[in-house]
């Protein structure tokens, strides 16, 4: 009896502490591939490197959904942060310690390309990643397409051409016109019945325009941030928050579909011009790891957040099936299957994911560790975490296939010494090298941002630029160190001296 007592208690006690095992390890990763065997390391030679910006973050404000809400903002003053620092739904952070003129010309690209895009050449760079802006190509409903928005993005190539910048250009990045979100049938937006065809003529109109002069092509910026901040979280437009994320199924459905005829369209045109090109979407991606490495629940719910939020949308691509995690979503769309020529990751670094054992339902994500004093943390509270961009990219390899762009990786750092962006580049530049040595066919690495811009909810405080804008005086442009950093890697690779000085300069 009581070896029958012993072997069911041992029993319970095994499986107890297998339930609980950390899988990899009691302790957290380290921040970076371990710096045993330092070595030289260098990029492909036909490498792109440049910076990304966006439209509707660097451009005038055009009549865009993002515009009216901005001005919506201003107007009503909501402008206040919640005791996290984070933005309440339907605010922009601090617009009030901004002039009228900053506030409608963001970083006033209009006036500063040619200096801007001379000033990426001057930094190395051998390309540019810019957004078309919906609203300035048709600013009016059913109307016909602007001439003067049309040349603004002749103008944009013109100065790409003259610095030997190839451009890459994005189609969709988070804003649409204003007039796409007037009720038709009672629907809104991307869900309105003619969405597509609206969608359609803007790529219609881009490719008959600028197709012959760019090679490089993303469709959709981080289609999950969109419906995340849009439709979940209230943060950007159209400020809903529908509470599940099966209420938002129409809306995903329609931007795979819009992926699906920008990609045709292309290609179909590319083709009649006997022309290459590259068609592609970009996803924010994070590293989402347990915050309690030994918590089953934390590292059970880490995985399924990043299935639902890195992967959902890139496996929907590929297989053809739109599935939503958690949802019984599972529909076929005819001809999506397989179309793109890269996978497009932008990086951004780690959050963790925090499931009470009472609900692990309601679980949190925190971007970095209060209690954790070895963290380094940029003005947005997010922590570098550059291992996980080798991950990242491996796994984004071994599930796709596929070439890689990394379309975004950057930081908020606001100091005119930026360190936190210095080591970034250093710490994310090595994983990129080593990932390409585990034999990842990447092709080009953008960083975000070229000069600081209007950063969505979190309004102009967060500078993410390569060049310091100085708001307060006439948009002035001044490079920060980190340039000079980029400028070495890009020209020389990242030698094993200059890695091993950064190790002690930056305590990696
Ligand atoms: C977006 C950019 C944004 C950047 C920094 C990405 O999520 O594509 O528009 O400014 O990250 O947050």
């Amino acid at each position: 009896m009581q070896i029958i007592i012993i072997t069911i208690v041992s029993i319970v006690a095994l499986l107890v502490a297998l339930f609980f095992l950390p899988i990899g390890g009691n302790r957290r990763k380290n921040l970076y591939t371990s710096n045993d065997a330092i070595q030289d390391l260098n990029f492909k030679k036909d490498f792109l490197w440049g910076t990304a910006t966006a439209a509707q973050q660097v451009e005038q404000l055009q009549p865009s959904d993002w515009s009216a809400f901005v001005r919506k903002t201003v107007n009503e003053k909501k402008h206040a942060a919640q005791d996290s620092g984070d933005p309440h739904p339907g605010h922009i952070l601090g617009l009030d310690r901004y002039s009228q003129d900053v506030i409608e010309k963001n970083s006033n690209f209009d006036e500063f390309m040619q200096q801007d895009l001379k000033a990426a050449a001057n930094m190395g760079h051998n390309s540019y990643r810019f957004s078309f802006s919906f609203s300035r190509i048709f600013p009016e409903a059913g109307g016909k397409p602007d001439k003067k928005g049309i040349d603004f993005y002749h103008k944009i190539l013109d100065e790409c051409e003259k610095n030997n910048l190839k451009p890459s250009a994005t189609i969709f990045h988070f804003s649409t016109p204003e007039w796409f979100w007037q009720s038709v049938e009672g629907h809104k937006g991307w869900e309105r019945p003619d969405a597509l065809e609206h969608f359609g003529r803007f790529i219609d109109l881009l490719v008959k325009e600028y197709l012959p002069r760019i090679d490089h092509w993303c469709t959709l910026n981080e289609p999950m941030v969109y419906l995340y901040n849009g439709y979940l979280t209230g943060l950007f437009p159209p400020n809903e928050m529908r509470g599940d994320v099966k209420n938002v199924t129409s809306v995903v459905e329609a931007l795979l579909r819009a992926h699906m005829i920008a990609y045709d369209k292309l290609h179909a045109a590319a083709q009649k011009l006997n022309k290459q090109i590259e068609v592609g979407y970009t996803k924010h991606t994070r590293a989402f790891e347990a915050y309690r490495n030994w918590s089953f629940f934390d590292r059970l719910v880490a995985k399924k957040v990043e299935q639902a939020f890195i992967f959902d949308f890139m496996d929907a691509i590929d297989t053809g099936i739109m599935k939503i995690s958690n949802t019984k979503v599972h529909k076929e769309i005819p001809g999506l299957k397989g179309k793109t020529d890269y996978v497009g990751i932008n990086y951004y670094g780690r959050f963790y994911v925090k499931a009470p054992f009472s609900n692990p339902a309601k679980f949190t994500i925190l971007s970095y560790d209060p209690d954790d004093k070895n963290e380094k943390i940029n003005n947005l509270r997010w922590a570098l975490y550059p291992v996980g961009f080798r991950e990242i990219i491996n796994k984004a390899v071994k599930r796709y296939g596929k070439p890689i762009y990394i379309l975004e990786n950057g930081t908020a750092d606001d100091s005119d010494d930026d360190r936190i962006r210095q080591e970034l580049l250093i710490t994310h530049l090595r994983e990129l090298a080593l990932a390409q040595k585990d034999g990842a066919d990447i092709r080009g690495y953008y960083h975000w941002s070229l000069v600081d811009n209007f950063e969505w909810a979190e309004g102009f405080d967060a500078r993410f630029g390569l060049i310091k804008v100085d708001y307060e005086d006439g948009f002035k442009r001044t490079r920060r160190p980190s340039a000079d950093i980029f400028k070495k890697i890009i020209e020389q690779g990242l030698s094993s001296t200059d890695y091993l000085e950064a190790v002690k300069k930056y305590s990696i």
